[in-house]
């Protein structure tokens, strides 16, 4: 027996938060409930902190909260998963390193819209998500976004989607302390229906790309392995800090800028294989980033042209590259990959940050079931816990 997480329809989500609201804060109803989604990556991993291309869609699941603005300064927050706490704090006690948990991401957004200057007043919240937790899928920059969304309208600030996102991304950096590179809330906030997000990480530009597997008769299959490895946020850190340095060897603002010119990719990579300390982990690691932008490249070329069939190969070739030369897979999400290929994926790859999380499979629309039976089969064959489906 395969496990599903599926998603709540909008009339579920919002009928959760406003009980998770009741619960916590009495009969005033919410002045409403806002909502985002959570997201998975098609391609472009561990690319946007480098100022390059991804591509997120976003997911059916999303994040409820129900919001009551105050006449204090004060934040009450309350979640479904732990109804019994409500955490309050002055909005002007939060402050970089002040504030633990997931109420960060929630604290986090009201500090930085206030950051920009903007005048943000205390609120009551609840939040209920169907997005998993600790699954790779952004359910961090779900709840941010869905309290952005809130706050914006309450305090009537009427701010532009791309000034949300960098809000929530500065909260996420600076309050949560998770040095992450902004995709995640880009994808929360700015994908439309039908379509992927081509997030262009160097000026922020976006494209919505026209993205509907069923049309071709195939599906998205993710696959949450229900795995979070240790050191996961050190790991992370280390990705981004040798990428950093590489880029200030190299004498450019950020790798991106060696995809400009053809040749400039082969002579930096060149450049850094020198036999210094750490030189042969800057050469994978930068050449992971530079293929990966190209890659993004191809999909969307692939994409435009009407050819999603095509594109199994290049979710292929991200894969190997995350594992082999970026060094962010795993066991679980290897098996999840190789086994749904087996089983007749297109092409499959881990998405995320990796290190357990999520991978996914493009799949023939009837042969969903089969992929996840052979994915489980897999899974319990070595001996690991059952990965879950997210549909
Ligand atoms: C995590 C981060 C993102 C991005 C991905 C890797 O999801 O939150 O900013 O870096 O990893 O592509």
């Amino acid at each position: 027996m395969t496990t599903w997480a599926h998603a709540w329809d909008e009339s579920t989500g919002q009928e959760r938060a406003r009980a998770a609201f009741a619960a916590a804060f009495g009969a005033t109803p919410p002045a409403g409930v806002w909502s985002a989604p959570g997201r998975v990556n098609l391609i472009g991993e561990h690319t946007d902190y480098n100022g390059g291309l991804c591509l997120p869609v976003a997911l059916a699941h999303r994040t409820f909260a129900a919001v009551r603005p105050r006449v204090d300064d004060a934040a009450r927050m309350a979640s479904s998963w732990d109804p019994t706490a409500v955490v309050h704090l002055a909005l002007e006690s939060v402050a970089p390193g002040t504030v633990d948990g997931w109420t960060a991401y929630v604290a986090g957004v009201a500090w930085s819209l206030r950051e920009q200057g903007h005048r943000v007043g205390g609120f009551d919240v609840a939040v209920d998500s169907c997005v998993p937790v600790g699954a790779g899928l952004s359910s961090s920059a779900a709840l941010e976004c869905s309290v952005a969304l809130a706050l914006d309208e309450l305090n009537g600030l009427g701010l532009e989607r791309e000034v949300l996102t960098a809000a929530a991304v500065r909260a996420e950096n600076e309050i949560a302390g998770a040095p992450t590179g902004g995709m995640d809330q880009a994808a929360a906030l700015r994908t439309i229906p039908g379509h992927a997000l081509l997030l262009d990480c160097r000026d922020l530009s976006v494209r919505h790309v026209p993205f509907a597997p069923e049309a071709d008769g195939l599906a998205l299959l993710v696959i949450d392995t229900r795995t979070e490895h240790a050191l996961v946020d050190g790991q992370y850190a280390a990705r981004r800090a040798t990428c950093e340095d590489a880029a200030a060897l190299l004498g450019v603002p950020t790798l991106r800028e060696l995809t400009d010119v053809p040749g400039d990719a082969e002579r930096a990579l060149a450049t850094l294989d020198d036999g210094s300390e750490g030189s042969d982990v800057r050469v994978r690691r930068v050449r992971h980033v530079l293929a990966e932008i190209q890659r993004v490249v191809e999909f969307v070329d692939l994409l435009d042209a009407g050819r999603l069939r095509e594109t199994g190969p290049l979710l292929d070739a991200s894969h190997a590259s995350l594992r082999d030369d970026y060094e962010v897979s795993c066991l679980e999400l290897d098996v999840a990959v190789e086994a749904a290929r087996a089983a007749g994926a297109l092409g499959a790859r881990m998405t995320g940050g990796g290190f357990g999380g999520s991978a996914i499979a493009l799949v023939e629309v009837d042969a969903v079931t089969a992929v996840a039976d052979a994915v489980d089969a897999a899974f319990r064959e070595r001996g690991l816990r059952a990965p879950s489906f997210v549909a």
